[in-house]
Protein backbone atom coordinates (compact mmCIF):
# COMPACT_ATOMS: atom_id res chain seq x y z
CA UNK A 1 0.00 0.00 0.00
CA UNK A 2 1.14 3.53 -0.79
CA UNK A 3 1.56 5.79 2.29
CA UNK A 4 2.08 9.63 1.68
CA UNK A 5 2.43 10.88 5.55
CA UNK A 6 1.01 14.17 6.43
CA UNK A 7 3.86 16.85 7.21
CA UNK A 8 2.17 18.72 9.71
CA UNK A 9 -0.69 17.16 11.98
CA UNK A 10 -3.48 19.51 12.96
CA UNK A 11 -4.24 17.83 16.15
CA UNK A 12 -2.55 20.51 18.45
CA UNK A 13 -5.50 22.67 16.76
CA UNK A 14 -8.56 20.90 17.76
CA UNK A 15 -10.25 21.16 21.33
CA UNK A 16 -11.24 17.40 22.18
CA UNK A 17 -13.61 18.94 25.00
CA UNK A 18 -15.79 20.73 22.50
CA UNK A 19 -15.80 18.42 19.41
CA UNK A 20 -18.89 18.74 16.89
CA UNK A 21 -19.62 15.38 15.80
CA UNK A 22 -18.43 14.52 12.43
CA UNK A 23 -16.74 18.04 11.48
CA UNK A 24 -13.17 17.26 12.34
CA UNK A 25 -11.16 14.87 10.48
CA UNK A 26 -7.96 13.15 11.27
CA UNK A 27 -4.82 13.39 9.59
CA UNK A 28 -5.28 10.96 6.67
CA UNK A 29 -7.53 9.09 4.39
CA UNK A 30 -7.53 5.67 2.49
CA UNK A 31 -8.94 5.92 -1.25
CA UNK A 32 -8.85 2.98 -3.76
CA UNK A 33 -10.29 2.66 -6.99
CA UNK A 34 -12.52 0.53 -9.18
CA UNK A 35 -11.74 0.29 -12.41
CA UNK A 36 -11.73 -2.18 -15.73
CA UNK A 37 -14.01 -4.63 -13.28
CA UNK A 38 -11.05 -4.73 -10.27
CA UNK A 39 -10.49 -3.22 -7.18
CA UNK A 40 -6.59 -1.95 -7.81
CA UNK A 41 -4.30 -0.96 -4.87
CA UNK A 42 -5.48 1.54 -1.90
CA UNK A 43 -3.34 4.22 -1.19
CA UNK A 44 -3.26 6.41 2.29
CA UNK A 45 -2.56 10.00 1.93
CA UNK A 46 -3.18 13.05 3.86
CA UNK A 47 -6.97 14.06 4.47
CA UNK A 48 -7.89 16.57 1.19
CA UNK A 49 -9.99 17.31 -1.14
CA UNK A 50 -11.18 15.30 -4.42
CA UNK A 51 -10.57 15.66 -7.90
CA UNK A 52 -13.97 14.62 -9.57
CA UNK A 53 -15.77 15.74 -12.36
CA UNK A 54 -19.58 17.00 -12.30
CA UNK A 55 -20.47 14.28 -14.11
CA UNK A 56 -19.23 11.73 -11.59
CA UNK A 57 -22.67 9.63 -11.01
CA UNK A 58 -22.75 9.31 -7.33
CA UNK A 59 -23.80 13.14 -7.56
CA UNK A 60 -26.60 12.34 -10.12
CA UNK A 61 -28.06 8.74 -8.72
CA UNK A 62 -27.04 8.53 -5.06
CA UNK A 63 -25.27 5.11 -5.99
CA UNK A 64 -23.15 5.32 -2.88
CA UNK A 65 -23.22 3.48 0.51
CA UNK A 66 -21.42 3.87 3.99
CA UNK A 67 -20.53 2.40 7.11
CA UNK A 68 -19.94 3.73 10.89
CA UNK A 69 -17.82 2.27 13.27
CA UNK A 70 -15.61 3.37 16.03
CA UNK A 71 -12.08 3.22 17.20
CA UNK A 72 -11.74 3.34 21.08
CA UNK A 73 -8.57 3.55 23.28
CA UNK A 74 -7.69 1.55 26.09
CA UNK A 75 -6.32 3.23 29.40
CA UNK A 76 -2.90 1.63 28.56
CA UNK A 77 -2.87 3.22 24.92
CA UNK A 78 -3.92 0.31 22.93
CA UNK A 79 -6.57 1.03 19.94
CA UNK A 80 -9.39 -1.14 19.81
CA UNK A 81 -11.99 -1.14 17.01
CA UNK A 82 -15.40 -3.16 17.59
CA UNK A 83 -17.01 -5.56 15.70
CA UNK A 84 -14.78 -4.12 12.51
CA UNK A 85 -15.67 -7.37 10.62
CA UNK A 86 -19.06 -7.42 11.05
CA UNK A 87 -19.20 -3.22 9.52
CA UNK A 88 -16.80 -4.66 6.58
CA UNK A 89 -19.95 -7.24 6.01
CA UNK A 90 -22.70 -4.82 5.74
CA UNK A 91 -20.72 -2.26 3.56
CA UNK A 92 -20.79 -5.41 1.18
CA UNK A 93 -24.18 -6.00 1.34
CA UNK A 94 -25.31 -1.89 1.02
CA UNK A 95 -23.08 -2.57 -2.27
CA UNK A 96 -24.86 -5.43 -3.61
CA UNK A 97 -27.97 -4.13 -3.38
CA UNK A 98 -26.97 -0.71 -5.19
CA UNK A 99 -25.14 -2.54 -7.51
CA UNK A 100 -21.60 -1.20 -6.49
CA UNK A 101 -18.70 -3.94 -6.94
CA UNK A 102 -18.18 -5.70 -3.42
CA UNK A 103 -14.94 -4.40 -1.33
CA UNK A 104 -12.19 -7.04 -0.91
CA UNK A 105 -11.73 -7.97 2.72
CA UNK A 106 -8.21 -7.38 2.91
CA UNK A 107 -8.07 -3.88 1.30
CA UNK A 108 -11.05 -3.27 3.75
CA UNK A 109 -9.24 -4.81 6.81
CA UNK A 110 -5.59 -3.57 6.15
CA UNK A 111 -6.84 -0.50 5.06
CA UNK A 112 -8.87 0.58 8.12
CA UNK A 113 -5.67 -1.20 10.42
CA UNK A 114 -3.57 1.06 8.62
CA UNK A 115 -4.80 4.17 9.01
CA UNK A 116 -5.88 3.94 12.54
CA UNK A 117 -2.07 2.69 13.05
CA UNK A 118 -1.07 5.98 11.13
CA UNK A 119 -3.83 8.66 13.03
CA UNK A 120 -3.86 6.92 16.62
CA UNK A 121 -3.30 10.04 18.19
CA UNK A 122 -6.77 11.10 17.51
CA UNK A 123 -8.27 8.31 19.20
CA UNK A 124 -8.45 9.46 23.31
CA UNK A 125 -8.07 7.94 25.97
CA UNK A 126 -11.61 7.83 27.99
CA UNK A 127 -14.81 6.47 28.24
CA UNK A 128 -16.60 9.59 26.19
CA UNK A 129 -13.90 9.42 23.63
CA UNK A 130 -13.62 7.49 20.55
CA UNK A 131 -12.60 8.09 16.61
CA UNK A 132 -15.58 7.80 14.21
CA UNK A 133 -14.66 5.79 11.28
CA UNK A 134 -16.10 6.26 8.13
CA UNK A 135 -16.01 3.68 5.27
CA UNK A 136 -17.79 4.38 2.28
CA UNK A 137 -18.18 3.48 -1.46
CA UNK A 138 -18.79 6.01 -4.50
CA UNK A 139 -20.42 5.72 -8.10
CA UNK A 140 -16.58 7.92 -9.56
CA UNK A 141 -17.35 6.96 -13.30
CA UNK A 142 -18.54 9.71 -15.21
CA UNK A 143 -21.87 9.13 -16.78
CA UNK A 144 -25.66 11.34 -16.33
CA UNK A 145 -27.39 8.25 -17.85
CA UNK A 146 -29.35 6.31 -14.98
CA UNK A 147 -27.29 3.54 -14.67
CA UNK A 148 -24.74 1.12 -13.00
CA UNK A 149 -21.30 3.17 -13.08
CA UNK A 150 -18.47 1.16 -14.65
CA UNK A 151 -15.98 3.10 -12.05
CA UNK A 152 -16.03 3.33 -8.18
CA UNK A 153 -13.96 5.21 -5.27
CA UNK A 154 -13.86 3.22 -1.63
CA UNK A 155 -12.66 5.23 1.25
CA UNK A 156 -12.20 5.32 4.80
CA UNK A 157 -11.91 9.02 6.45
CA UNK A 158 -12.27 8.72 10.37
CA UNK A 159 -13.32 11.64 13.02
CA UNK A 160 -12.94 12.28 16.54
CA UNK A 161 -16.22 11.87 18.40
CA UNK A 162 -17.78 12.39 21.80
CA UNK A 163 -21.08 12.54 22.33
CA UNK A 164 -23.34 12.75 19.23
CA UNK A 165 -26.82 14.68 20.82
CA UNK A 166 -26.37 16.49 24.10
CA UNK A 167 -28.99 15.41 26.63
CA UNK A 168 -31.78 13.16 25.96
CA UNK A 169 -33.89 13.22 23.09
CA UNK A 170 -37.42 14.23 22.97
CA UNK A 171 -39.51 12.34 20.08
CA UNK A 172 -42.03 12.27 18.16
CA UNK A 173 -44.11 9.15 16.37
CA UNK A 174 -44.44 9.78 12.77
CA UNK A 175 -47.37 9.00 11.17
CA UNK A 176 -47.21 10.89 7.64
CA UNK A 177 -43.52 10.31 5.85
CA UNK A 178 -41.89 7.02 5.79
CA UNK A 179 -38.60 6.20 6.23
CA UNK A 180 -38.57 2.56 4.38
CA UNK A 181 -40.95 0.19 2.47
CA UNK A 182 -41.06 -3.30 2.13
CA UNK A 183 -38.50 -4.41 -1.02
CA UNK A 184 -36.55 -1.17 -0.85
CA UNK A 185 -33.10 -0.42 0.41
CA UNK A 186 -34.34 0.54 4.70
CA UNK A 187 -32.36 -2.43 5.64
CA UNK A 188 -28.97 -1.32 4.09
CA UNK A 189 -26.87 2.34 4.36
CA UNK A 190 -27.53 4.03 1.46
CA UNK A 191 -26.68 7.54 1.16
CA UNK A 192 -29.89 8.39 0.09
CA UNK A 193 -31.51 7.18 2.69
CA UNK A 194 -30.43 9.63 5.24
CA UNK A 195 -30.54 12.40 2.56
CA UNK A 196 -34.47 11.63 2.73
CA UNK A 197 -35.39 11.60 5.80
CA UNK A 198 -33.82 14.97 6.54
CA UNK A 199 -37.26 16.99 5.55
CA UNK A 200 -39.38 15.30 8.06
CA UNK A 201 -36.53 15.34 10.61
CA UNK A 202 -36.34 19.25 10.05
CA UNK A 203 -40.10 19.50 10.04
CA UNK A 204 -39.68 17.68 13.68
CA UNK A 205 -37.54 20.13 14.71
CA UNK A 206 -38.89 22.85 13.98
CA UNK A 207 -41.94 21.39 16.64
CA UNK A 208 -39.41 21.64 18.92
CA UNK A 209 -38.66 17.54 18.81
CA UNK A 210 -34.89 16.11 18.35
CA UNK A 211 -35.84 13.27 16.40
CA UNK A 212 -38.46 11.09 15.23
CA UNK A 213 -39.78 7.60 15.62
CA UNK A 214 -40.18 5.89 12.28
CA UNK A 215 -42.99 3.90 11.90
CA UNK A 216 -44.07 1.60 8.84
CA UNK A 217 -44.92 2.76 5.79
CA UNK A 218 -48.13 0.77 5.13
CA UNK A 219 -50.31 1.91 8.52
CA UNK A 220 -47.78 3.79 10.84
CA UNK A 221 -48.65 1.24 13.50
CA UNK A 222 -45.55 -0.24 13.75
CA UNK A 223 -42.25 1.20 15.35
CA UNK A 224 -39.87 1.34 13.41
CA UNK A 225 -36.04 3.41 14.23
CA UNK A 226 -35.77 6.49 16.12
CA UNK A 227 -34.01 9.21 13.83
CA UNK A 228 -30.72 6.76 12.53
CA UNK A 229 -30.76 4.70 15.49
CA UNK A 230 -32.68 1.48 16.31
CA UNK A 231 -35.80 2.10 18.43
CA UNK A 232 -35.97 -0.11 22.11
CA UNK A 233 -38.44 0.17 24.89
CA UNK A 234 -39.05 -1.42 28.41
CA UNK A 235 -42.12 -2.68 28.95
CA UNK A 236 -42.02 -3.97 33.19
CA UNK A 237 -38.85 -5.42 33.09
CA UNK A 238 -38.96 -6.72 29.24
CA UNK A 239 -36.61 -4.71 26.89
CA UNK A 240 -38.38 -4.51 23.59
CA UNK A 241 -37.00 -3.49 20.13
CA UNK A 242 -38.67 -4.13 16.54
CA UNK A 243 -37.15 -7.65 14.81
CA UNK A 244 -35.36 -7.08 11.79
CA UNK A 245 -36.81 -6.82 8.11
CA UNK A 246 -36.23 -5.39 5.10
CA UNK A 247 -37.31 -1.80 6.88
CA UNK A 248 -34.81 -1.82 9.45
CA UNK A 249 -31.07 -1.27 9.73
CA UNK A 250 -29.45 -3.70 11.58
CA UNK A 251 -26.89 -1.99 13.70
CA UNK A 252 -24.24 -3.68 15.31
CA UNK A 253 -24.98 -1.23 18.66
CA UNK A 254 -28.38 -2.81 18.51
CA UNK A 255 -27.46 -6.55 18.67
CA UNK A 256 -24.42 -6.56 20.95
CA UNK A 257 -27.41 -4.88 22.85
CA UNK A 258 -29.46 -7.71 22.41
CA UNK A 259 -26.71 -10.01 23.32
CA UNK A 260 -25.59 -8.14 26.39
CA UNK A 261 -29.18 -7.70 28.16
CA UNK A 262 -29.21 -11.45 27.68
CA UNK A 263 -25.66 -11.77 29.19
CA UNK A 264 -27.14 -9.53 31.95
CA UNK A 265 -30.11 -11.71 32.66
CA UNK A 266 -32.85 -9.15 31.42
CA UNK A 267 -35.58 -10.30 29.56
CA UNK A 268 -35.35 -9.46 25.44
CA UNK A 269 -37.70 -9.64 22.76
CA UNK A 270 -36.84 -9.02 19.58
CA UNK A 271 -40.66 -8.62 18.18
CA UNK A 272 -43.34 -5.93 16.17
CA UNK A 273 -44.31 -3.20 18.47
CA UNK A 274 -47.05 -1.22 17.85
CA UNK A 275 -47.97 2.30 18.34
CA UNK A 276 -51.17 1.35 20.36
CA UNK A 277 -49.11 -1.01 22.35
CA UNK A 278 -46.61 1.65 23.81
CA UNK A 279 -49.62 4.31 24.22
CA UNK A 280 -51.17 1.77 26.60
CA UNK A 281 -48.55 0.69 28.21
CA UNK A 282 -47.59 4.54 29.07
CA UNK A 283 -51.13 5.08 30.14
CA UNK A 284 -50.82 1.74 32.63
CA UNK A 285 -47.61 3.43 33.93
CA UNK A 286 -45.62 0.43 32.98
CA UNK A 287 -43.79 1.53 30.11
CA UNK A 288 -40.66 2.28 32.03
CA UNK A 289 -37.63 3.61 29.61
CA UNK A 290 -36.96 4.18 25.38
CA UNK A 291 -33.59 4.35 24.39
CA UNK A 292 -32.36 4.13 20.95
CA UNK A 293 -28.85 2.85 19.97
CA UNK A 294 -26.60 3.20 17.22
CA UNK A 295 -22.64 3.54 16.36
CA UNK A 296 -22.62 7.17 16.62
CA UNK A 297 -24.80 7.88 19.92
CA UNK A 298 -24.15 4.26 21.59
CA UNK A 299 -27.35 4.50 23.58
CA UNK A 300 -29.20 7.80 24.04
CA UNK A 301 -32.08 8.13 26.74
CA UNK A 302 -35.63 8.79 25.04
CA UNK A 303 -37.13 11.30 27.28
CA UNK A 304 -40.96 11.90 25.54
CA UNK A 305 -42.68 10.34 23.20
CA UNK A 306 -44.88 12.16 21.63
CA UNK A 307 -48.19 10.40 19.30
CA UNK A 308 -50.48 13.66 18.33
CA UNK A 309 -51.10 16.06 21.09
CA UNK A 310 -50.41 13.46 23.67
CA UNK A 311 -46.54 13.78 25.22
CA UNK A 312 -45.38 10.41 26.89
CA UNK A 313 -43.50 11.84 29.68
CA UNK A 314 -40.41 9.11 30.72
CA UNK A 315 -39.63 9.26 34.27
CA UNK A 316 -36.20 8.77 35.20
CA UNK A 317 -36.03 5.18 36.37
CA UNK A 318 -33.40 4.65 39.45
CA UNK A 319 -32.34 0.75 37.86
CA UNK A 320 -32.38 2.32 34.72
CA UNK A 321 -31.52 -0.90 32.34
CA UNK A 322 -30.35 1.16 29.55
CA UNK A 323 -27.58 2.80 32.11
CA UNK A 324 -26.47 -0.59 32.78
CA UNK A 325 -26.26 -1.73 29.34
CA UNK A 326 -24.24 1.02 28.19
CA UNK A 327 -21.65 1.29 30.73
CA UNK A 328 -21.13 -2.67 30.32
CA UNK A 329 -20.84 -1.45 26.55
CA UNK A 330 -18.84 1.71 26.47
CA UNK A 331 -16.43 -0.85 29.40
CA UNK A 332 -16.25 -3.27 27.20
CA UNK A 333 -14.94 -1.14 23.67
CA UNK A 334 -12.46 0.53 26.02
CA UNK A 335 -11.00 -2.49 27.14
CA UNK A 336 -12.00 -2.60 30.74
CA UNK A 337 -14.52 -5.40 30.82
CA UNK A 338 -14.07 -8.84 29.60
CA UNK A 339 -14.69 -9.31 25.49
CA UNK A 340 -16.89 -12.78 25.97
CA UNK A 341 -17.89 -12.29 22.31
CA UNK A 342 -14.66 -11.45 20.25
CA UNK A 343 -15.90 -7.68 19.40
CA UNK A 344 -12.98 -5.86 19.98
CA UNK A 345 -9.79 -5.85 17.73
CA UNK A 346 -6.56 -4.76 18.77
CA UNK A 347 -4.82 -2.32 16.07
CA UNK A 348 -1.61 -1.74 18.08
CA UNK A 349 -0.22 -2.66 21.06
CA UNK A 350 2.33 -0.19 21.83
CA UNK A 351 1.93 2.81 23.38
CA UNK A 352 0.81 5.22 21.49
CA UNK A 353 1.59 9.36 22.40
CA UNK A 354 -1.78 11.10 23.51
C1 LIG B 1 -24.16 5.65 12.90
O1 LIG B 1 -24.68 5.59 14.01
O2 LIG B 1 -23.02 5.30 12.65
C2 LIG B 1 -24.91 6.11 11.77
O3 LIG B 1 -24.86 5.55 10.74
C3 LIG B 1 -25.62 7.35 11.91
C4 LIG B 1 -24.92 8.38 11.08
C5 LIG B 1 -25.95 9.08 10.30
C6 LIG B 1 -24.07 9.27 11.89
Amino acid sequence: MKITLKQNSNIQNVDFNNLKFGAIFSDHMLICKYKNGRWVEAEIMPYQPLPMYPGTQALHYGQSVFEGMKAFKTDDGKVLTFRAEDNFKRLNTSAKRLCIPEIPKEIFMEGLHEILRLDAVWVKAGDNFSLYVRPFIFASGQCIKATISDEYTFMIICSPATTYYQGEMHVKIEQEYTRAAKGGTGSIKAAGNYAASFYPTKLAREQGFSQIIWTDAKNHEFLEEAGTMNIWIRIDDALITPNLDDTILGGYTRDSIVQLAKDMDMKVEERAVSVSELHQAHQQGRLKEAFGTGTAVSILFIGSITLGTNKMILSKQEDSFAKRLKDRLVAIQHGKYEDKHGWTTEVLSSLTPQ
